[in-house]
């Protein structure tokens, strides 16, 4: 059953609650988090006191995905703070094994995300120690951009992978990801499907959602 991930990056973070609950009415399974520090990724957004906020008003996982610099520096706050699932980025990453046992130490799901330029290969030795792979579909940084469809192919390679070593983490992919682009995914391996314009950008949040979903059919 693939899962949307609504991106709380396109609510109206003046309504910030309303926002989520939107969505949790409206078929979300998981709310994704854009954490972005302005050196990592050219924007900031929202910290550990963001997450510690909402995560009382929402029964959905709270997906925090880390676009920053030095994770290993934050992921207890982030922990503590209420995130179900931490994901990292591989290039901001030195050590990625010991950052992803930090976050299971944390008592977290732990993550690894990939940029459109990064090889699939570059997780390959860690994939039996995550629950999720996040495999992004634009530069991260910024809402509404359109979907790199090379990115479907590592889609496929991950997946093949997954049913090779038997295991079985989630593949996530994150960007430009709607109507048209959502069924590339799936097809592809694609479980978690993250939307951030395409679900908050419509007035109608549970049927953007449904909408996605039935193109996945
Ligand atoms: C991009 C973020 C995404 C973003 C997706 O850097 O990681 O989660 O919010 O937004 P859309 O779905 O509008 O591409
Ligand atoms: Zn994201």
């Amino acid at each position: 059953m693939t899962k949307i991930a609504p991106s709380i990056l396109s609510a109206d973070f003046a309504k910030l609650g309303q926002e989520i609950e939107d969505v949790e009415k409206g078929g979300a399974e998981y709310i994704h988090v854009d954490v972005m520090d302005g050196h990592f990724v050219p924007n900031i957004t929202i910290g550990p006191l963001i997450v510690e906020a909402i995560k009382p008003i929402t029964d959905l996982p709270l997906d925090v995905h880390l676009m920053i610099e030095d994770p290993d520096s934050y992921i207890p706050s982030f922990a503590e703070a209420g995130a179900s699932i931490l994901t990292v980025h591989q290039e901001a990453s030195v050590h990625l094994h010991r950052t992803i046992q930090l976050i299971k130490d944390a008592g977290v799901k732990a993550g690894v995300a990939i940029n459109p330029a990064t090889p699939a290969e570059f997780i390959k030795e860690v994939l039996p120690d995550i629950d999720l792979v996040l495999i992004m579909t634009v530069n991260p940084g910024f809402g509404g951009q359109s979907f790199i469809s090379s990115s479907v192919e590592k889609m496929k390679k991950v997946d093949r992978w997954r049913k090779e070593l038997g295991l079985n983490f989630e593949i996530e992919v994150d960007g430009g990801v709607n109507t048209s682009t959502a069924k590339l995914c799936t097809d592809a391996g694609a479980d978690v499907l993250v939307a951030g314009s395409a679900v908050y950008n419509k007035e109608d949040r549970k049927q953007a959602i449904q909408e996605i979903l039935d193109t996945t059919k």
